[in-house]
Order: C-alpha cells, then structure tokens, then sequence
C-alpha cells in the first residue's frame, strides 16, 4: 500500500506513522508512506499557503496552488503509477471497513490532500475531483487525523501487516459483527474470574461462546449491525438465546 499525505502540518502525521505496526509495516516495505509539505509547494518569500476568504467573513482559506504544484510533482516523481486522490472531509462519504478494505486493496499512489482552517479554494476540487470522505459526523481541525484513521484501518489489512496471522482470520471470523470479550492471566482480577469455558480446553464449545458473545455484544450495541444481515440456523439460534437472556425478567405477582 503506497500513500503520500500532503499537509500543512507534517508533524502531526509522521510521529503517529513512525510507531508500532504501521512502522513495522514501513520496515517490512508493506507500506510506504511519504508526507510532504505544502510549504515547500509555495513559491513566494513568505511561503504563504493560505490567504483571506473572497467575499469576506471569517477563517482562512488554503490556496489551491501549493496543493496542485504537490500533486504534479508526485505525477513527476511516480511517472509509472496512477494516482487516487482523497480529500478528508465532514462533506465525503462515510469511511467504513469496506472503504479501507478498498484502500488496502488499490494498487494506485493513495494521495491524501489534507485541508486545515476554514476551508480549500475550490479549485483543488475542481482541477482533482478528489475522492472525499468522512471519518464521521463532527468536524476536525483538519484531515490530518482523518487520514490517519485511513491510513490505519487500511494498512491493518494489508497481508502480513497484522504481526499474528491469526489476528486477521479472527477478525474475519465475526465480520461484521462487534468483537467478543477478551481475557488474559491472571484467571482471576479482584475477585473476577474468567468464564469456565475459556480455561475448559472444548475448542469448539469456546468456538460457540465466542460467536454467542460476538452476536450479543452486537445486538446490545449495535443492533443496527444485525438488521441486514442474513444469519445462517447456528446464529440464529445463538441469538434467540441472547434475546431471551437480555429480556428483562419482571417478577410477578
Ligand atoms: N476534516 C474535518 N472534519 C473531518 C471529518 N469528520 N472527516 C474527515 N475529514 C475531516
């Protein structure tokens, strides 16, 4: 997976990129990543990247030239590959793990134009039509974390990313679902004790726990995960188990 970030701010993007497995992953030559400065894109004595807004009102707006002199250099510098624009904002389409599965996948230069202040002169819409996307239903101070959180999800799913194999094939396992709990030792924490069955050595009756409490979770959390979704007869039946245990026992009189 190859990305560039252009930014105003590059260090609010390397130093995340330079640690655990997205720097593993960089090390292992599965993922590339290069930030640039939109600075060094600008051509007059005072680097000037953002100017007053026509029209007037408030805020700063990003000049659309250091963005377009970045991407023709990427264009110089990558002449073998095609770019995917992608343009971090509240305004895009939601970002989902079919999205990052879509990243993951693209064998084109991912190119992440991160705005910051007010806005982006429209042009850079214009002259790219970026792909936008939003990472959620509030407003950043900018796309550098949103293109973080692309980044991220996506490079997690690269092959061989994920240093446990099994970390990716058992994610797969309840996919689209909400994970099942998680223990680790001691058996015991303050008087806490992990479930019977996980210390019970029964590989398929933990399998069946597992799925029980993957179907649970997703239906006490995110029910609207479940509603689409066509559950074959063993899903079924674990979570009619789970309704009937989440139904509220009122005691009669
Ligand atoms: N920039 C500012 N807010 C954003 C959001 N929610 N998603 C993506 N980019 C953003």
């Amino acid at each position: 997976m190859r990305c560039a970030v252009l930014t105003l701010f590059p260090d609010m993007v390397a130093p995340v990129l330079g640690q655990s497995i997205l720097k593993r992953a960089q090390e292992k030559g599965l993922l590339d990543v290069t930030v640039k400065n939109l600075r060094d894109y600008t051509f007059d004595r005072h680097k000037t990247a953002d100017d007053v807004p026509y029209g007037g009102g408030a805020g700063m707006v990003m000049k659309a030239e250091p963005v377009l002199q970045a991407v023709d250099a990427l264009c110089a510098s990558h002449p073998e590959a095609a770019l995917r624009v992608i343009m971090p904002s509240p305004q895009g389409r939601p970002f989902t793990q079919a999205l990052a599965q879509s990243l993951a996948k693209d064998d084109r230069l991912l190119v992440f134009v991160c705005g910051h202040y007010e806005g982006m002169d429209e042009r850079v819409n214009v002259a790219l039509c970026p792909e936008q996307i939003s990472v959620g239903d509030y407003v950043l101070t900018g796309g550098e974390l949103a293109a973080l959180v692309m980044i991220d999800a996506a490079a997690r799913l690269v092959p061989n990313v994920l240093g446990d194999a099994a970390s990716a094939a058992e994610e797969s396992f309840t996919e689209g679902l909400l994970e099942y709990p998680h223990y680790t030792r001691p058996a015991e924490v303050r008087g806490m004790a992990v479930p019977e069955v996980l210390v019970s050595g029964h590989h398929e009756v933990i399998r069946l726990w597992r799925r029980k409490e993957a179907l649970r979770n997703t239906y006490l959390k995110r029910p609207d995960l479940l509603r689409d979704r066509e559950l074959g007869s063993e899903d079924r039946r674990l979570l009619s188990e789970v309704m009937q245990e989440s139904l509220v026992q009122v005691p009669v009189r």
